[in-house]
């Protein structure tokens, strides 16, 4: 039993411990309950910070993700002051080239670049490149360095962690929950966190999905990029020592695990086809993850049908560019009660739009 925490936090993903984290500088006591800390998307992502080279169109979605990137300078800075860990956050720039068949992005505040101009930016591109855009403001963090910072500082802070506990379902009354039943006992909480990304249906029924990515690094001897290509099916990242991380694929074959030939097939060829000298670098590892996915691919963000449970889940592509953003929207509104106005567009009503009680929406019990 723990009934000493203020929050409880179900998930220990980078929505989960960010949030934990927010909330205990504000003062809260906080458990994180999760399963695995390794399983997170997370873990598996490239780290890019991209609400342009994504291409997302004008609206609430590309409006937080912007707010979000503009958080990660001091958000990061913060986070290296506390636990002296670095987190790789680079404001690199990303470089959109495109073929002649690419097909056509929104592109927002970019710049064009002709097939000379691109080739400055970044020598050694395809020959079939016919120019692109560059996005200065994009940027990148190393995510593997940013998940041991976020455990590192959750620790530091006071939050409690709780490895291997898996939370099997809610016990609800009167529109509250009143405890969760997990592998290794009940625990309760005054306000409680969804935030267990691809596995939310596990515990709720809302429509939040994984969609497999599988990735790539090589390891060539000397940093050979200094800024991220963006390109159709691909997307190649260089970390500040040298490393190249190559995604991803997007696959719908729900937690189907480990890399396969064909998923690392396409990918090596669309990386290799953008930016050729990738070919002749050790190729290091792969690796998978799943990024939870929602029909309208926006997260679910703030209120729930009970009203001291809280959902910070299906982030899709966007959870590393969302993670302080959704640490600060979700940390206001456990603290003061403060809905941001923006979270309106990310209810978890508008896949249940006649839901008006927590029957429409049962928990798992
Ligand atoms: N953010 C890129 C991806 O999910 O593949």
């Amino acid at each position: 039993m723990n009934s000493s925490s203020d929050v409880l936090v179900i998930g220990g993903g980078a929505m989960g411990l960010a949030t934990a984290i927010e909330l205990t500088r504000q003062g809260a006591k906080v458990t994180v309950l999760s399963r695995n800390f390794q399983e997170a998307a997370l873990h598996a992502a490239a780290g890019m910070l991209a609400p342009q080279a994504e291409g997302l169109e004008p609206g609430p979605m590309l409006d937080l993700c912007l707010r979000s990137r503009d958080l990660y300078p001091d958000w990061t800075s913060q986070l290296t002051e506390l636990t002296g860990l670095e987190t790789g956050y680079w404001p690199c720039g990303i470089l959109a080239p495109t073929f002649a068949d690419s097909p056509p992005r929104f592109t927002g505040d970019a710049e064009w670049c002709d097939r000379t101009t691109i080739r400055q930016y970044q020598p050694d591109l395809s020959p079939e490149i016919v120019g692109g855009w560059w996005f200065p403001q994009d940027a990148q963090v190393n995510n593997q360095q940013l998940a041991q910072v976020l455990l590192q500082a959750a620790r530091q802070l006071g939050v409690t962690l709780e490895e291997g506990v898996n939370v099997t379902g809610f016990e609800t009354k009167d529109h509250q929950v009143q405890q969760v039943h997990t592998t290794l006992g009940t625990r309760q909480a005054p306000t409680y966190l969804l935030a267990t990304g691809s596995w939310s249906q596990e515990l709720l029924p809302i429509p939040v999905t994984p969609r497999k990515g599988q990735l790539f690094a090589v390891q060539p001897p000397r940093q050979l990029l200094n800024k991220v290509l963006f390109g159709p099916g691909t997307y190649i990242v260089p970390r500040q020592k040298g490393r190249i991380v190559v995604g991803a694929t997007s696959e719908d074959v729900g937690f189907a695990a480990y890399n396969t030939p064909g998923g690392i097939q396409s990918l090596l060829a669309k990386a290799i086809r953008l930016y050729p000298p990738l070919a002749d670098y050790p190729l290091e590892v792969c690796w998978w993850g799943f990024r939870p996915a929602t029909p309208d691919e926006l997260p679910i963000l703030g209120p729930s049908p009970y009203d001291n449970l809280i959902l910070a889940t299906g982030h899709y592509r966007n959870g590393i560019l969302l993670t302080p953003i959704t640490a600060r929207l979700i940390t206001d509104l456990i603290m003061t009660g403060q809905v941001d106005p923006c979270l309106t567009h990310f209810s978890w009503q508008r896949f249940a739009p006649s839901a008006s009680s927590t029957e429409r929406l049962a928990l798992t019990h």
